[in-house]
């Protein structure tokens, strides 16, 4: 661990001092407004007035620095200028996070675990949930603060499959408009959603009572589809645990989405594809890591 700890903050210092040559050789650049122009066309935004438009030049800008001298210096993974690229950080997790901690009283709580007993050594290898039939699609929660509900349903959908065999999608805004306990696009916590599935006998199918990505609209909770007869949480601070409990079924969990490394991440880099790629002339471009890195150092 300790030298794990040791390479983090090695690239740390690194991509904070290329950021600030970046940055200043961008700001200059006066090809940015043109990219910028392009990115608004690829992802269809327009802006009120020139001085909000000018406004998000900045913003975009400052991103693609971030962006750049990330890349230019990370030998894991590549960021890219995605949908997200014209607004801050803050703007971002204001926007497009949700996750409301539970309150200290609740923290402690325990719900009981049903795999604490299971043995490691009898865990598969590996395991994926898509391949499984359990997982639907991937959903986009938009500009809604509702991740807590994306995160419920989801784990929701894969235990509805594991025990009765059918996959269905489930409603992510029956509980953004009946679960008051969580606070619908302001955010929410997941127990107190699988609480109130409980509670509520059941979720509508996405199909019966589909996305809106908004608050406002009334609660109807009449027709039910699938339900839960309860929940329980992985113990604080153990792998072993959260290991156990997802080789048996999907979990809902929250993680730092607001970074910005996480905000901008496109894919993988591959050491192996970088190794190739001087003998494979067809090699997709753009996937290979950096010749730079620790990896290929
Ligand atoms: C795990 O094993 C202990 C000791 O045998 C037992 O008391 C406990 O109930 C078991 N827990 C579960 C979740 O099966």
């Amino acid at each position: 661990m300790a030298s794990y700890h040791w390479v983090v903050l090695v690239l740390a210092c690194t991509c904070a001092l290329s950021g600030a040559l970046a940055a200043r050789d961008l700001a200059d650049d006066p090809s940015m407004a043109a990219r910028h122009e392009q990115w608004m066309g690829k992802y269809g935004r327009v802006y009120s007035d020139a001085p909000e438009k000018a406004r998000r030049l900045e913003v975009f800008k400052a991103n693609v620095a971030f962006i750049e001298s990330t890349n230019a210096g990370n030998s894991k993974f590549w960021l890219e200028a995605n949908q997200f690229a014209d607004i801050t950080e803050d703007e971002f997790r204001a926007i497009h996070t949700g996750y409301k901690p539970a309150a200290a009283a609740d923290k402690g709580r325990s719900t009981g675990f049903r795999y604490a007993n299971a043995s490691l050594d009898d865990l598969p290898a590996s395991v994926d949930w898509r391949t499984n039939g359990a997982v639907t699609p991937v959903k986009d929660q938009g500009q809604c603060g509702c991740c807590w509900a994306f995160s419920t349903v989801a784990s929701m959908e894969g235990i509805v499959k594991l025990s009765t065999g059918k996959l269905v999608s489930l409603s992510e805004q029956e509980l953004v408009d009946c679960d008051g306990t969580d606070k619908g696009c302001e955010g929410g916590l997941m127990d107190n959603a699988f609480e109130f599935v409980v509670k509520n006998r059941g979720l509508a199918t996405e199909a019966d009572y589909p996305y809106t990505g908004a608050d406002g609209s009334t609660c109807d909770s009449s027709t039910a589809a699938a339900t839960i007869t309860g929940h329980e949480d992985v113990p604080a601070n153990g792998e072993a645990s959260l290991l156990k409990a997802v080789a048996a079924q999907p979990v809902s969990l929250a993680v730092d989405g607001g970074d910005n490394l996480f905000r901008f991440y496109k894919e993988a880099c591959s050491p192996a594809r970088a190794a190739r790629s001087s003998t494979t002339a067809s090699r997709p471009s753009g996937t290979a890591c950096p010749e730079t890195g620790p990896s290929s150092g």
